[in-house]
């Protein structure tokens, strides 16, 4: 157990903005999320489990303006409320109620912790089945059918902060909220690439990674992308079929990832902000060791390469000096 301020249960939701809600929306229900409820100011999503809303959409300049994580009781928002910088406990003036503190991350990020807001019912999920394969003979006669239309996320799962110096961001999250290293990329000068961090929940399985702290090419701060659970595979990929019938941007994906073991499939918003779709992810525990690995030698389990909208957020001249360091290196290794 780590001797941080509190350790998070989860990540509760995200707040984006985009200039054009009609648009936004639109997007949205393609990609799978359904409206549980407006306001005067914003519209609030939520997956097919029964959390409160997991994504709060504004207008504004396109981005993830706010991160939210949910804390075990009252009491650990009152000692989150005594770090550096924090509000005072207030009350969300949200339809899901509850009490939050906000804080700036070191890469001036909003943050809330969260506690108290009220759970929705379930609503119905993708349709389930078992298999025949590996020799197993488990489903009996047809298919469940599938309806073409979106995939039906489940719940938001993760998210990538990236910035340019993504340990000392990722030291932030373990001292106050908890955060613990689950496995790191490293650049070929031994820099961290990717620091994956999962929540600290003891003996309890929990997804490989609950945040990503990523180093940005451009080095820029950023949420890199916001990852939501689908039902499952079938799931996924009908929900991969309607989004690129509907003539949205995919930037990489379909795949298995290496690290964190998920089916991945990753879409951008109309104003590029990238929304993840991921089902089947590696669960860990207190017993999970540790791996670093080297960024030149490490390669997806399956799937293509990511589309340079999905690597690069902004061109400046550090892009060009980062991206060149990295092919430098790999000239020389012969990969
Ligand atoms: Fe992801």
């Amino acid at each position: 157990m780590s001797e941080s301020t509190i350790r998070v249960k989860r990540l509760a939701y995200v707040r984006v903005s985009a200039p054009d809600l009609t648009k936004a929306e639109t997007f949205l229900e393609e990609f799978g999320l359904r409206v549980a409820a407006r306001t005067e100011e914003a519209i609030y999503f939520r997956g097919t489990d029964p959390d409160p809303p997991c994504y709060v959409l504004t207008r504004g300049h396109a981005g993830v303006t706010s991160i939210a994580f949910e804390a075990d009781s009252a009491a650990d928002l009152e000692r989150i409320a005594k770090i550096e910088g924090a509000s005072a406990v207030g009350k969300l003036d949200e339809p899901a109620g509850g009490q939050a503190v906000r804080v700036r991350d070191p890469q001036g990020m909003q943050v809330e912790i969260v506690h108290g807001q009220s759970a929705l019912e379930p609503i119905a999920a993708a349709p389930f089945h078992a298999f025949n394969m590996d020799g197993y003979r488990h489903r009996e006669g047809r298919l469940p059918a599938f309806r073409p239309g979106p995939s039906h996320v489940r719940r938001i799962g993760h998210l990538v902060l990236e910035s340019g110096d993504p340990v000392s961001v990722y030291r932030w999250y373990h001292e106050h909220l908890g955060l613990r290293k689950t496995d790191e990329v490293q650049l070929p000068n031994g820099a961290t690439q990717m620091r994956f961090a999962r929540l600290d929940r003891g003996p309890e399985y929990v997804d490989h990674h609950v945040v990503g702290f990523q180093f940005a090419l451009d080095e820029g701060a950023r949420v890199q992308h916001i990852a939501f659970e689908v039902g499952n595979f079938d799931d996924l990929m009908t929900g991969h079929e309607h989004l690129k019938s509907r003539g949205r941007k995919n930037v990489w994906g379909v795949g298995r990832h290496r690290l964190g073991g998920q089916i991945f499939d990753y879409w951008a918003n109309p104003w590029g902000v990238i929304h993840e779709h991921w089902t089947d992810t590696d669960l860990v525990n207190q017993d999970h060791v540790p791996t670093d690995s080297d960024i030149l030698g490490l390669r997806d389990y399956w799937g293509p390469a990511p589309s340079p909208a999905f690597a690069i957020a902004r061109w400046n001249w550090k892009v060009v000096r980062n991206v060149a360091g990295v092919l430098l290196a790999r000239m020389r290794a012969g990969r």
